[in-house]
């Protein structure tokens, strides 16, 4: 079964909406399988998003996403990447449909609310780095 991670970011833990997001995605069908929150340090943020490393706003994006603390997701399912990131919206809020989580909660290309993995083999490179396998369940 197909696995993917979110991060509801600072700005969404900020506005008390961690919540809200966590509830949209359970009811897309999907199956919450770990959940914690974290305070990221640079070290993981930089691993994480190592993508993006050669990117102006990498700096930004790493200095951001350490700023606060933050949750992590597993959700679990079928098509689970394609299924959240069409849920999520395109990352510029202001690009984002309504009914979308970018497009009805985020307020800026940096704060976006929620980050999700963007395909399955990146998913499961992002799930290793934010949980040990004792912490992802299957029920
Ligand atoms: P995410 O990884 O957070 O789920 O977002 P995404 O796939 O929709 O977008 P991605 O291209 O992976 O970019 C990661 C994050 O970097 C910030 N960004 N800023 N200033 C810019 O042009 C720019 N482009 C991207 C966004 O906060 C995005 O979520
Ligand atoms: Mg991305």
């Amino acid at each position: 079964m197909e696995r993917t991670l979110v991060l509801i970011k600072p700005d969404a833990m900020q506005r008390n909406l961690a919540g809200a997001i966590i509830s949209r995605l359970e009811k897309l069908g999907l199956k919450l399988v770990a959940l914690k929150m974290l305070h990221p340090d640079k070290a993981l943020a930089q691993r994480h998003y190592a993508v993006h490393k050669d990117k102006p706003f990498y700096n930004d994006l790493v200095n951001y996403i350490t700023s606060s603390p933050i949750a992590a997701c597993v959700f679990e399912g079928k098509e689970a990447v394609e299924t959240i990131r069409k849920a999520m919206g395109a990352t510029d809020p202001a690009k984002a449909e309504k009914g979308t989580i970018r497009g009805d909660f985020g307020l800026s290309i940096e704060k976006n609310s929620v980050h999700g993995s963007d395909s399955p083999a990146n998913a499961e490179v992002e799930i290793k780095l934010f949980f040990p396998p004792d912490e992802l369940f299957g029920y």
